[in-house]
């Protein structure tokens, strides 16, 4: 696919033809650099971030291309009042693919349909982070070899929280034992996130506590409460620190529990965790590398060798 929009655009086939690509370049990572010799990967980015756009400056720069681009509109144009459209249309001459972080729903999408070069959505508004899921699922099949049959739990933010919104999407492409979303009721899913599992036939649960099903969790993905997009700071309020994943909350957990988290993580995991066989959230972040590194090949190449 030209354009990476939303993660509901990829079936299992897509995400697995991903995964063995990603797996090809682990295995043998010089094989491949060079391989995008010449190319400008162009990233604009209108919110922080430092995970995604390090993560593929660094995959384009590992196979052989380059990085242009900005993180504070503020020291561009935009400050004189160039319109978004201009400053897509810019980037569009100056670089062969581009990455877009916006907090609007849909701006990744309107960037695809003003512009000729491929857009990557970096995360933009409340429901899609398509490459994020991309490289959680990569990290679940890699450690389990499979996302099937694995009972799979989510906690933390998952109302406003775009990585969740993209990775319960995503995970309807495969067949989880069973998912348990925990939450705060006022952080629940959204009723057609609900649905679109429903639809896939994913086995759900909506539950509060993390005690209550620890025991039976194979995955443990954690996200912070996502306080810059509550409409409302009295809400925020009243469910910031519901959290806290501690050694002792994990008394009862399996052996083999891997900790997912998008990351930042603030204060939702203690420290105490980071270094336990529990914690796989910096190879998470490193999967993220070698996932986009596979994405890009697979955009920008005819075929992947
Ligand atoms: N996971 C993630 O999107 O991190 P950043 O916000 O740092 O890019």
């Amino acid at each position: 696919m030209r354009d990476i929009i939303s993660i509901t655009d990829f079936k299992r086939r897509d995400l697995e033809f991903l995964f063995r690509i990603t797996d090809r370049i682990l295995e043998n990572p010089s094989r491949y650099f060079g391989t995008l010799r010449g190319k400008i990967l162009g990233y604009a980015f209108f919110e922080p971030s430092t995970r995604t756009r390090l993560s593929f400056e660094s995959a384009i720069k590992r196979l052989g291309g380059q990085a242009i681009g900005f993180v504070e509109p503020s020291k561009t144009s935009l400050k004189k009042g160039e319109s978004f459209k201009d400053t897509i249309k810019m980037l569009e001459v100056y670089s062969d693919i581009i990455v877009i972080r916006h907090p609007a729903d849909g701006a990744a999408k309107y960037a695809a349909e003003i512009c000729r070069k491929p857009i990557i959505n970096g995360g933009d508004g409340k429901f899609q982070h398509p490459t994020q899921t991309m490289l959680d699922l990569y990290t679940i099949y890699r450690e389990f070899g499979t996302i099937d049959n694995l009972v799979i739990g989510v906690l933390g933010d998952l109302k406003y929280a775009r990585t969740i919104n993209s990775l319960l999407l995503g995970l309807a492409n495969f067949k989880p034992k069973k998912l348990y979303l925990i939450s705060p009721p006022l952080l629940r899913p959204r009723e057609f996130i609900l649905d679109y599992l429903l639809e896939s036939n994913i086995g759900f649960e909506l539950v509060e506590r993390l005690n209550d099903v620890i025991s039976e969790l194979d995955v443990l993905y954690v996200v912070r409460i996502q306080k810059e997009r509550f409409p409302d700071i009295m809400e925020y309020n009243r469910v910031k620190g519901a959290y806290r994943v501690t050694l002792k909350a994990l008394s009862e957990a399996k052996e083999h529990l891997r900790i997912l988290h998008p990351l930042p993580k603030l204060d939702e995991i203690a420290p105490e965790l980071d270094n336990t066989k529990y914690a796989l959230y910096y190879e998470q972040a490193q999967y993220g590398v070698y996932v986009r590194m596979a994405l890009l090949l697979s955009i920008l190449l005819e075929e992947v060798p």
